[in-house]
C-alpha cells in the first residue's frame, strides 16, 4: 500500500473532515450570517464525486472521517453516502465514520445512522434555554433538538455535546447542562469561540471566554482529574468524580492544539483546507472530474496539498483587532 500521508512537521494526518454541504437549517451567530449566500449546487460534488474523493482519502491512510456542514444532515440523499462510506468500515480500512450535526434532523435519521456503522455523534447544543437558543441560533427550535438527542440515544449512538462557550451568554448554562449531560450518560465539550465570520458585525470580541476560566468554575464545584486519553480529536478531557462524566475543553486559542494536528478538511466544493485557522487551500474537485479513469491525479494533488500544511493557525483577541482576522464563516469548513 502506498506510503501514508505526513506533514512537513512529521504529523500523520488520519481524520479528514468532509463538509458536505455549506447550508443550514440554523443561522448560529457565530457561524453564519443571518442573510448567508449559498453555492450553486452544481458547484458541488456530487455524491459520488464524494464517495470517489473519500475513498482515496482512506487508500492514502485516513482511519477517521467525520461529516460536517452546514447542517450535514440537509444535504440530500446524505444516507446513500453514509451506506457507501459503510464498506470502508467492513473492510476494516476506516476505524471510525462520525459526524457532526446540529440535532435537528437526528429524530429522522439516528436508526439509519446506526445501521451504517456510525457509532457516535457529536451534537452541536450550547444552551437548554428555549428562548436563548432560539437567540443564538437566529432559526432554531429546542425542542426538535432534544427530540434528536431521544432518537440517537434510542439508537444506540454515544452522544457527546459541543457547546460553544460565549461569555455572558452561556455562563450560566454550565451548571444545568453539565448535570443534563451527566444525568444522560453524555459527555460535553466546551470550546472556544474561534474568530471568523462577521466578527466585526458581532460582539464576538466581548462574547469570548477562555476555558481557564471555565475549568475554575468546574473546579469549585466538583472534583476534577485530568484525562489522559483521547478520542483523535483536539479536545483535552478531565473527569468529574462526582458524576463520572467527561467534561473536554476545546482550546485554540489559550492552549493551542495544533502540535498534535492529525486532520484537513474537505469542503463541499472539494477545497481541501490543510488547516482550519488559515485560507490555504487546493482544489481537489479539478483533478478529480478531469480524470474520471483514474485517481493517480487525485492522490498527487491530495499529496501535494498535505505537503503544505501550515504548522498552525494565527487565531488571535489579544491583538484586540478585526482586520486581519478570518473573514471566512466557520460554516464553509464545518469547525
Ligand atoms: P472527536 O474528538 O472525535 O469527538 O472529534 P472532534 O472534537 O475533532 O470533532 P468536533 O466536530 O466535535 O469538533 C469540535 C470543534 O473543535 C470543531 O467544530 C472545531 O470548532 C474545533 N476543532 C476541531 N479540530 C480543530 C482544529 O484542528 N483546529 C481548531 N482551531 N479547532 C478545531
Ligand atoms: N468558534 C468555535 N466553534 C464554532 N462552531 C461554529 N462556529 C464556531 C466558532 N466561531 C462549532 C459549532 C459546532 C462545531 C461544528 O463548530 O457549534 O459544534
Ligand atoms: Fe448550522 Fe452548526 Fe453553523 Fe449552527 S454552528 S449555523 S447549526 S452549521
Amino acid at each position: 500500500s502506498p506510503a501514508p500521508l505526513t506533514d512537513p512537521f512529521a504529523r500523520p494526518i488520519t481524520y479528514l473532515r468532509v463538509s458536505v454541504t455549506d447550508r443550514c437549517d440554523f443561522r448560529c451567530v457565530y457561524c453564519m450570517s443571518e442573510h448567508m449566500t449559498f453555492l450553486p449546487k452544481k458547484e458541488l460534488l456530487t455524491l459520488e464525486e464524494l464517495d470517489r474523493m473519500c475513498s482515496a482519502f482512506i487508500a492514502l491512510g485516513v482511519e477517521k472521517l467525520r461529516i460536517t456542514g452546514g447542517e450535514p444532515l440537509v444535504r440530500r440523499g446524505i444516507m446513500s453516502f453514509f451506506d457507501a462510506m459503510s464498506r470502508h468500515l467492513d473492510s476494516g480500512a476506516l476505524r471510525e465514520l462520525t459526524l457532526t450535526t446540529n440535532g435537528s434532523q437526528l429524530e429522522r435519521f439516528a436508526g439509519d445512522l446506526a445501521a451504517a456503522g456510525v457509532r457516535r455523534v457529536n451534537i452541536s447544543l450550547d444552551t437548554l434555554d428555549e428562548a436563548k437558543f432560539a437567540e443564538i441560533t437566529r432559526w432554531g427550535r429546542l425542542s426538535q433538538v432534544l427530540r434528536g438527542i431521544d432518537a440517537a440515544q434510542k439508537a444506540g449512538l454515544r452522544v457527546k455535546i459541543n457547546t460553544v462557550a460565549l461569555r455572558g451568554v452561556n455562563e450560566d448554562d454550565l451548571p444545568r447542562l453539565t448535570e443534563w449531560c451527566a444525568s444522560r450518560d453524555m459527555d460535553l465539550t466546551w470550546i472556544e469561540v474561534m474568530p471568523m465570520g462577521d466578527i466585526g458585525n458581532e460582539d464576538r470580541l466581548g462574547q469570548y471566554w477562555a476555558l481557564d476560566d471555565l475549568r475554575r468554575k468546574y473546579e469549585a464545584a466538583y472534583t476534577v482529574t485530568d484525562l489522559a486519553e483521547r478520542t483523535g480529536g483536539p479536545a483535552h478531557y478531565v473527569r468529574l468524580e462526582e458524576t463520572g462524566q467527561k467534561i473536554g475543553f476545546i482550546t485554540p486559542l489559550t492552549h493551542n492544539f495544533c502540535e498534535s494536528c492529525n486532520r484537513v478538511r474537505l469542503t463541499c466544493v472539494g477545497e481541501l483546507f490543510m488547516c482550519l485557522g488559515q485560507e490555504d487551500r487546493a482544489d481537489l474537485r479539478g483533478p478529480l472530474r478531469n480524470h474520471p479513469d483514474s485517481d493517480a491525479p487525485l492522490r498527487a494533488a491530495i499529496r501535494a496539498a498535505i505537503a503544505r500544511k501550515p504548522k498552525g493557525h494565527d487565531f488571535d483577541y489579544s491583538r484586540q483587532r478585526l482586520d486581519g482576522q478570518m473573514s471566512r464563516h466557520m460554516s464553509h469548513t464545518g469547525g
